[in-house]
């Protein structure tokens, strides 16, 4: 297994759409071992392959406090969502930095496991709240898209002047 670097916010590349994975094979369970080892490294509760700059249709998710229920989710789609939450996002992408973000309350997520195996999942709270983060990247958006334009600016700024002092 190997950590894998992570995009950082603004980076143009975390805006590319994810194709869908046509074929699980050891290329993919590699990506798959990688990005959990990358987001338990982190440590984050969850990890898009986009924010590895690998563009193709793939999330990791772990909220287990114990660390140890990894959840993979490949071509993940959201059948049905209802209602609506707020809860503060942050993001391995974005780092230091937590907002405020509404998304849905409950969510039906159909996606293919790690064996190829269609599944429908229905769940709310916080791995609602993931699993939408996580798409969204997939789709090419950071959580940041969701806020003001005038939080996105002050964010641009702060991390621009995180990646000087750290430079
Ligand atoms: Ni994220």
């Amino acid at each position: 297994m190997a950590l894998l670097p992570i995009l950082r916010f603004p980076d143009v590349r975390l805006k590319k759409v994810a194709a869908p994975i046509k074929n699980i094979d050891d290329g993919i369970r590699k990506l798959v071992a990688d990005m959990a080892e990358t987001m338990y490294e982190a440590p984050g509760i969850g990890l898009a392959a986009t924010q590895v700059d690998v563009h193709k249709q793939l999330v990791v998710i772990d909220i287990s406090e114990e660390r140890n229920e990894l959840r993979v989710f490949i071509n993940p789609r959201i059948e049905q969502s209802e209602g609506l939450q707020e809860g503060e996002e942050g993001c391995l992408s974005v780092p230091g930095i937590y907002e405020k973000v509404e998304r849905a309350e409950r969510v039906t997520v159909r996606y293919l496991d790690l064996d190829g195996t269609q599944q429908s999942l229905t769940t709310d709270g916080l791995l609602a709240v993931c699993i939408q983060h996580e798409i969204d990247h997939l789709q090419g958006h950071v959580f940041v898209d969701h806020l003001s334009q005038l939080k996105q600016t002050r964010i641009r700024s702060k991390l621009a002047k995180q990646a000087r002092v750290t430079a």
